[in-house]
């Protein structure tokens, strides 16, 4: 039995403030008590400290936040971030398509994942759902480099029998391999499998029904896949798809919307889409670097809140531009603003933990720095770059919070902890 303290100012926001409030939770100085990776007291220090005679204590300057939570990425795509020159299906032909070809290669799918996850914990993310490829190795590779670090990823092969050459599964392989992975990944580490048909332009009807059978014969996975992102795309989709109500409805026919379903984008909704959206309570992953960077649209928080869709945040990495959770949060206010909807900072930290989470069906075990949940937390300095320490001087727990969220990225991020370890260090001395 390994037990630890935690010193220092601790924020973290386990509800959406936008519809309570009192979930912000801060303590200016605060003690988190953390038994073999499990956070098992946490409160104020003056009041917790005598609890815990002769504990051992670690100081963090700075502040304390849950680790984040990418709730859409893609860990095939990060070499090719920053891609120049077309929106999403050119950007798709053209840049992304040849890239995920290379994950044929075990080796080369091995290496990215080992990368991929190093820059996730650079980024003070500690847990995300990740795209992979058609190739059922790239979810081997990606699981295997999780269990190394002990990390919480969900993820699950690519469907797309519908794909490019050298890229296309058949409903036969997508049903025999997500099968053969979700029994052998099962409960092993911390991870959980997802059914990923890549949009409903690349699978048949045939495939989606698979999907939906994948989902029905295993109530513990989840859904995840793009919608309605790009106004081309969705003018194919309803091409495909005549008869369907709108975009949702499509995977809706095909047994594809529930509550464990997570939908990245959203940024062109129909209000019957948002009504279905809250009612099955699928969530969606907002991902507002990748919609101003292939030029998709602002995502309409005031339409989502209306309905009230659950909603988490996503970098969507290559097409996103930034591993930043904290720079993504700062976007996703810059997005809802160009729609005179300002986002609250404090909903915003919300959006890249505990929002995450709930999407991701993990809360229980990470998002809010409870006791009970599991200790993935981030250490933020906000003397990061001298702008951020002149802004944050003498400023409220808001304005630091915001400051954080529009002027830092990966600078900001000290360390990053998985269960009470040190996994990243900025001064490159992980332990
Ligand atoms: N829609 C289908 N595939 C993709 C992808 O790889 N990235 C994004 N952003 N949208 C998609
Ligand atoms: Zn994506």
């Amino acid at each position: 039995m390994i037990i630890r303290g935690f010193r220092g100012e601790l924020l973290s926001v386990s509800r959406d403030p936008h519809h309570h409030p009192d979930a912000i939770r801060h303590e200016p100085d605060g003690l988190l008590v953390v038994e073999d990776g499990i956070i098992i007291a946490r409160g104020d220090y003056q009041t917790l400290a005598p609890r815990y005679p002769g504990l051992a204590i670690d100081h963090l300057s700075g502040l304390i936040v849950p680790g984040f939570i990418d709730a859409h990425v893609h860990y095939a795509q990060m070499d090719h971030i920053a891609s120049h020159g077309e929106q999403l299906l050119d950007w798709l032909d053209r840049h992304i398509f040849p890239a995920e070809k290379a994950f044929a290669d075990r080796t080369h799918a091995d290496r990215t994942a080992n990368l991929f996850l190093d820059e996730l914990l650079r980024n003070g993310t500690t847990s995300a759902l990740v795209f992979p490829t058609v190739h059922a190795h790239s979810v081997d590779a990606l699981f295997d480099a999780a269990l190394d670090r002990n990390m919480r990823i969900l993820s699950g092969k690519i469907l797309m029998d519908l794909g490019p050459e050298g890229l296309a599964d058949t409903v036969d392989s997508a049903r025999d391999e997500s099968d053969a992975l979700i029994r052998r990944w099962r409960g092993r580490g911390r991870l959980g499998y997802a059914v990923t048909p890549r949009f409903a332009l690349t699978s048949s009807d045939a495939q989606l029904q698979v999907a939906g059978a994948l989902l029905a014969d295993h109530p513990d996975v989840l859904l995840h896949t793009h919608l309605a992102e790009n106004l081309r795309e969705c003018a194919a989709v309803a091409d495909r798809f005549p008869t369907a109500h709108d975009y949702l409805d499509v995977y809706d026919r095909f047994g594809l919307v529930g509550d464990r379903s997570v939908f990245a984008h959203g940024v062109h909704l129909s209000d019957r889409a948002c009504t279905r959206l809250a009612e099955s309570g699928a969530g969606i992953a907002i991902c507002p670097s990748s919609n101003l960077f292939l030029g998709s649209g602002f995502f309409d928080f005031g339409q989502a809140d209306a309905h009230g869709v659950r909603i988490g945040l996503g970098t969507d990495v290559g097409a996103g531009t930034s591993f930043s959770l904290l720079h993504t949060a700062g976007l996703a206010y810059q997005a809802a603003l160009s729609r005179h909807y300002p986002l609250d900072p404090f909903r915003a930290l919300y959006l890249a933990t505990a929002g995450s989470a709930v999407l991701l069906h993990i809360d229980d075990r990470v998002g809010g720095l409870e006791p009970g949940q599991e200790a993935d937390f981030v250490q933020l300095d906000y003397a990061a770059t001298p702008l951020l320490a002149r802004r944050t001087a003498n400023a409220t727990l808001a304005d630091r919070l915001f400051a954080l969220q529009i002027l830092g990225d990966d600078r900001v991020i000290a360390r990053t902890y998985i269960m009470g370890q040190c996994a990243w260090d900025r001064q490159g001395i992980a332990s």
